[in-house]
């Protein structure tokens, strides 16, 4: 079963497209990108422009794809989506290239896992707004040049670092998704409730935020879980009593650690005396990528000071042993 407090999307989560918000005003949180965005977006129609290249990073789950899809709608233009795994050759990415029109958005999620020698397609198309492409094989090959029509590129990425610089000194506009405050998520969450038709009570929306980890994906997939337990075991109604029972249930702690949390900070206590312990072999030990623990697990471990990032690797804190109750003496050797 797919971890239910990864920020990642799985297939449980096809709901989503029903309860994005499609405007910027009921985009909750994130004001400082919102502010902006509003600016250059403002700015761009009355220049009658597109808008410039955006940028947006951060872990899983924080409203990349939903920010992309509203500034579409803000401009008044059309979305197009690809995904960087999805381009595979030059082709594929001059194929979407070639089907842009004015003013058009064209959404790539993960982008930073675009081929680096296809990357360079991206540069004049993003720069002059020109195709440069070669067409024929070996002897009758040439370069041809085809103009495209001015368009925003929207990238989207888990991992800023992985792009390179010629690609990310090509955006006009580049913002980091922070994690949400728990008030922010409980809006997010009575937001769903309202769209979803599932009344849910104000405690119970708070509870809900503060075991989200930061992230809207979770707490939106926490209330669909939540509202099936209301419905079966109670009333329909979601208060506090039946959040807190699925909840606890789910084994989605107060912190919204689950197991696989305490999986990984328990073998660095565990195993690696409480760290410092590098990357490779912490994810060799709790048999997960090495990427996937630092994208998924531990951006939120380490924002909520459970899990510390050194020169030497990564150590436990104070505040994990004693969440945790282990010892300093609760090491192997
Ligand atoms: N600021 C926000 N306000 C309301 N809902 C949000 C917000 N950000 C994300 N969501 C919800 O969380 C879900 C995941 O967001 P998404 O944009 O797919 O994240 P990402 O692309 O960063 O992984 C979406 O279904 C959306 O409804
Ligand atoms: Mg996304």
């Amino acid at each position: 079963m797919a971890r239910l407090v990864s920020g990642e999307q799985t297939v449980e989560d096809s709901f989503e497209s029903s309860i994005r918000p499609d405007s910027i005003d009921e985009y909750i949180g994130q004001s400082e990108l919102k502010e902006n965005l509003s600016i250059f977006m403002k700015a761009a129609k009355m220049r009658g422009e597109a808008l410039d290249h955006v940028l947006l990073y951060g872990p899983p789950g924080l409203g990349k794809t939903t920010m992309a899809y509203i500034i579409a709608n803000e401009m008044g233009s059309n979305i197009k989506t690809t995904s960087g795994p999805a381009i595979e050759k030059s082709g594929d990415l001059a194929a979407v290239l070639s089907t842009l029109e004015p003013g058009d958005v064209l959404f790539i999620d993960e982008i930073h896992r675009i081929p680096r020698f296809i990357e360079e397609i991206l540069y004049s198309a993003m720069e002059d707004f020109k195709l440069d492409i070669i067409v024929g094989s070996d002897s009758s090959s040439r370069n041809i040049t085809i103009d495209l029509p001015p368009f925003t590129l929207v990238g989207a990425t888990t991992r800023a670092g992985d792009l390179t610089g010629p690609l990310r000194d090509r955006f006009g506009i580049v913002s980091r998704l922070n994690f949400y405050t728990e008030d922010e998520l409980k809006q997010i969450v009575l937001r769903t409730s309202r769209v979803l038709k599932s009344p849910i009570s104000d405690e119970a929306a708070m509870e809900l935020a503060k075991r989200s980890r930061g992230t809207p994906r979770i707490a939106n997939r926490l209330f669909k879980r939540v509202r099936d337990y209301a419905l079966v075991m109670g009333d329909g109604n979601i208060d506090l009593e039946i959040t807190k029972m699925a909840l606890d249930k789910l084994k989605v702690d107060a912190f919204g650690l689950d197991a696989t949390d305490y999986n990984l900070l328990n073998s660095i206590i565990e195993k690696f005396n409480g760290g410092p312990v590098g990357i490779d072999a912490l994810a060799s030990s709790i048999g997960e990528e090495a990427s996937t623990i630092e994208d998924v697990y531990e951006p939120y471990l380490l924002q909520n000071g459970f899990l510390k990032r050194t020169s030497r690797g990564r150590m436990v804190t104070e505040k994990a042993y004693r969440y945790l109750k282990k010892s300093k003496q609760d090491t192997l050797f």
